[in-house]
């Protein structure tokens, strides 16, 4: 991963690590743990692990008889030589990574024949900002510095871990674990807080900003139509898939 975009995911979560515990995470790892049911014994790697909200759970699950391996980024610490993890999870970060297919492949060695990956995308356009900014970007000849391309619906992930080699179990649309109402009468302070994080930052830059701000306002009107309501929903679609036992 290039330096520039390693540098552009700290910022985004070294800014947000304050008060990330309680956001809409900690209601995620619940849904992580729930879905992935790690057991007594059993062996985790909890990839991307941020604050470990993952990671202290399936603590609690696996007991002193099992173990929990979380890794942020920190490349040079990833798993080797060991036999391999019953359980692998990504919370909120697949869509970060500029191979997604590529790194689900290599997560896919590290898995003992028959464990298990549980990962999660967040659902198409339910994010109102970034949608938004997203759909001005064209015209404002910026983009989105992650690529939610390949994410069209629930099997879009699908996808992604079956063409891996993986047995697809389910993939399903979570429960919102976060809703926030957005009125027209904010959109300005909408796209001003969201271009005040390192996620949007390029929104920002005094070259387009103000044209940035006119196009914002401009769709967020014309997707609230008559309402001037738009409504943001913390909801992923979330995927088991299991590594073919051996033959
Ligand atoms: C939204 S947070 C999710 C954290 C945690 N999984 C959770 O559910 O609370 C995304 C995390 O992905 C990490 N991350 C992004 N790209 C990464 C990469 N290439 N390697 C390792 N970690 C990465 C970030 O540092 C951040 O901690």
């Amino acid at each position: 991963m290039a330096n520039s975009q390693v540098t552009f995911i700290q910022s985004i979560y070294d800014e947000r690590s304050e008060n990330y515990d309680n956001s809409h995470h900690g209601a995620l790892a619940d849904a992580y743990i729930r879905t992935a049911e790690p057991l007594p014994g059993e062996s985790v790697l909890d990839l991307a692990c941020g604050t470990g909200l993952v990671s202290l759970l399936a603590e609690e699950k696996v007991g002193r008889s099992g173990y929990v391996v979380g890794i942020d980024i920190s490349p040079d610490i990833l798993p080797s030589g060991s036999e391999g993890f019953d359980l692998i999870t990504c919370a909120a970060a697949l869509v970060l990574l500029p191979d997604p297919d590529q790194a689900i492949r290599h997560w896919t060695t590290w898995l003992k024949p028959g464990g298990r990956l549980v990962t999660d995308v967040a659902a198409k356009d339910v994010h109102v900002p970034s949608r938004i900014l997203r759909r001005i970007s064209d015209k404002l000849g910026v983009s989105l510095q992650w690529d939610e391309s390949w994410v069209q619906d629930e099997q879009s992930l699908g996808n992604l871990l079956g063409s891996a080699g993986l047995d697809v179990k389910t993939v399903f649309l979570t429960e919102s674990f976060q809703e926030r109402v957005y009125k027209l009468a904010d959109a300005e302070e909408a796209f001003e807080k969201a271009v005040s994080s390192p996620m949007f930052g390029n929104f920002g830059n005094p070259a387009i900003r103000d044209e940035a701000k006119r196009l914002f306002v401009e769709k967020f009107a014309e997707e609230a139509g008559p309402s001037g309501v738009l409504i943001d929903e913390a909801k992923m679609y979330m995927a088991v898939a299991r590594r073919p036992p051996c033959k």
